[in-house]
């Protein structure tokens, strides 16, 4: 049967990652693979992490499965974490999945049976996998106008009128903090005004949030989210522990949806559990335990947070770095969107020729949008990044 087949269209990252491996001059550049690095180039296991592994080792009596939710005490901490207290007990679940893209996975299955015929709406520009995933789940994909990528702005008037007029009952996709690509999130005033759009039309909110703490801080990260959980009847919410607690290939996320009251909270409770036993049976648990452990555990917690902080400034201080550089090498340009930017990515902001030219004469490798990952970037390297910039201009 396989001759059927052809090979699939190589995806576009994984394929830069390679070729960076491969690319044998000393001073290259990979702004390419969405992982935090440090300032030496490494994304090493978060001190907080061995230590809840290390009390995990000692202490864990069994592998027998956990259900099809997870890990109760990782489901309420996530659950807390997401939505401070901005939320009826009652209405909510959570439950434990494979990473974001796992959670992504279940409310789209969870969609498809709600509401089959709902469209959701993404941000255009979105993140890469996000109308893979969904669409090829078999949800109905449209974009809303987000970012000006010539400009360097929100489209927020553009969005607003573009949600305004979508029929009730519809599934909005939004970014919660860090948006993936553009790095630009709305401020909370503009977040209300959104907010008011979604509840007039009767919109149902889908907040993906892949870098709480990796903008402003945990709390302020969330604002989207509590916001909404006080207003809105319903929504669904995708949580990733990859990038805020280092743990990309444990695979861990949670899914969490808040429903009018108690009795459709259980009844959706129920269909994503039989969702799970139709994908993947049960999630993996070892990342789950690990942050459920450092979420419990004051000095665990306390430590995690200036680990988060650390990154998070770590992401800062190189935007500044690259547009200081940036100013002096090219000083005819402006590139002060990218201290605008929040979280691991922004656009560059050039063209595809350009982005080739980089890779091609000076081993700077990232994606054909133009879209950088600031962790890739160092003290070491901005000087030699930006005269490679400037020279591509
Ligand atoms: C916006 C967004 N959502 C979800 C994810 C999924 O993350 P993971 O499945 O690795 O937890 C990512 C990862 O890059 C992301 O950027």
């Amino acid at each position: 049967m396989f001759e059927t087949l052809q090979a699939a269209p190589p995806d576009a990252i994984l394929g830069l990652i390679t070729e960076h491996k491969n690319d044998p001059r000393p001073q290259k550049i990979d702004l390419g693979v969405g992982v935090f690095r440090t300032a030496e180039g490494e994304t090493p296991v978060l001190d907080v992490v061995k230590q809840a592994e290390q009390r995990i080792i000692d202490t864990q009596d069994s592998k027998a499965y956990i259900g099809t939710a997870g890990d109760p005490q990782f489901n309420a901490s996530m659950q807390a974490l997401t939505f401070g207290d901005s939320v009826d007990a009652d209405r909510v679940a959570t439950i434990q999945a494979p990473g974001g893209s796992g959670s992504l996975r279940v409310a789209a299955s969870l969609i498809l049976r709600a509401r089959p015929n709902a469209t959701v709406w993404v941000s255009d520009p979105t993140w890469g996998n996000h109308v893979p995933l969904l669409g090829g789940a078999g949800l109905t994909l449209e974009p809303y106008p987000y970012y000006d990528t010539d400009a360097h702005v929100l489209r927020l008037d553009a969005m607003l009128e573009s949600l305004a007029a979508l029929p009730r009952g519809d599934l909005v996709l939004l970014h919660a903090c860090c948006h993936n690509p553009s790095g630009m999130d709305p401020s909370e005033d503009e977040w209300r005004a959104i907010a008011d759009v979604i509840v007039e039309r009767e919109l149902v909110p889908f907040v993906d949030m892949a870098y709480q703490g990796f903008a402003h801080s945990l709390n302020d990260d969330a604002f989207i989210v509590r916001h909404l959980a006080e207003r809105v009847p319903e929504m669904l919410v995708c949580n990733s522990c990859s990038k805020n607690f280092g743990l990309y290939r444990d695979r861990v996320g949670s899914l969490s949806f808040l429903a009018a009251d108690k009795t459709a909270r259980d009844i959706v409770y129920s269909q994503v559990n039989s969702i799970v036993r139709t994908i993947y049976s049960v999630p993996p648990d070892h990342g789950a335990v690990v942050v459920a452990t450092i979420l419990n555990d004051k000095e665990l917690k306390a430590a995690w947070r200036v680990e988060l902080a650390e990154m998070r400034g770590r992401l800062r201080e190189m935007r500044v770095l690259l547009n200081d550089a940036l100013k002096e090498k090219a000083p005819d340009h402006d590139f002060s969107h990218l201290v605008r930017a929040r979280g691991m990515f922004c656009f560059l902001g050039i063209t595809q020729d350009q982005v080739n030219r980089l890779k091609k004469d000076y081993g700077v490798y990232m994606v054909g949008s133009s879209r950088i990952n600031t962790a890739g970037i160092t003290a070491h390297n901005v000087e030699y990044l930006a005269e490679s910039i400037a020279a591509t201009l």
